[in-house]
């Protein structure tokens, strides 16, 4: 077998979050009469909060202090909250549910390696609480993807060597922070165009093909 563990990032790969941030988003660039748009958007796939907020205020007319920041990084994240709420476990993919159990049924570990701090009330909107062997997310990390740091505490907590855990990604930022961890990465979406995506797949259960 050529990996023994699987660290999946959340959104985008599990689930589709994309949205709910998208319209989180746009509201919080409305009410300042910042341009925002799907493509900015899909700029922020895999970036922290703060990050992304620095994306978006590239295009805003003004520049904003360290509290108007903060304050509108809360009330993004108050809506998307609010948004979340409406996640139950129908919204887990059925071809992600089926890949979770056949990997379980090999043998193989799994984590999640998501930027989000919202990952536990994710997994807990999808019923998907004891799912993963380890989760690790923006709660527990320093750096942000591209920075390998929440794979590493993933391969850490499963306690596997970086080289026999494939990461799963949709997201340019999330396929660098894989690589400079020393992760092959399986790259689903954008990322499957990636250069740097050992695996690119069309779906989940693509990955059955590989492990
Ligand atoms: C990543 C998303 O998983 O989490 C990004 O792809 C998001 O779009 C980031 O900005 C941080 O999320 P949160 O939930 O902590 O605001
Ligand atoms: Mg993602």
């Amino acid at each position: 077998m050529k990996y023994t563990a699987v660290i999946f990032d959340l959104d985008g790969v599990i689930c589709s979050t994309d949205q709910y941030h998208y319209l989180a988003w746009k509201e919080i660039a409305d009410n300042e009469g910042i341009y925002f748009d799907e493509e900015i958007n899909n700029r922020l796939r895999g970036v922290s909060r703060m990050e992304s907020l620095e994306i978006i205020l590239e295009r805003a007319s003004r520049t904003y202090t360290e509290e108007e920041k903060n304050a509108m990084a809360e009330k993004k994240n108050d809506s998307y909250r609010k948004l979340l709420e409406q996640m139950t476990p129908a919204d887990l993919p059925e071809d992600a549910a089926k890949t979770l159990k056949s990997l379980k049924a090999k043998g193989i570990k799994t984590a999640i390696g998501s930027s989000s701090k919202n990952t536990p009330v994710i997994l807990n909107q999808l019923g998907l609480n004891d799912a993963f062997d380890a989760v690790s997310d923006g709660n527990n990390i320093t750096k942000s993807k591209p920075d390998p740091e929440v794979f590493r505490k993933a391969a850490e907590m499963l306690q596997e060597a970086p080289a026999n855990c494939l990461v799963v990604e949709d997201a340019r930022a999330g396929v660098a922070a894989a690589k400079a961890g020393g992760f092959d990465c399986a790259g689903i979406g954008e990322a499957s165009e990636d250069a740097d995506t050992a695996y690119p797949i069309r779906k989940i259960s693509d990955l059955l093909k590989i492990i």
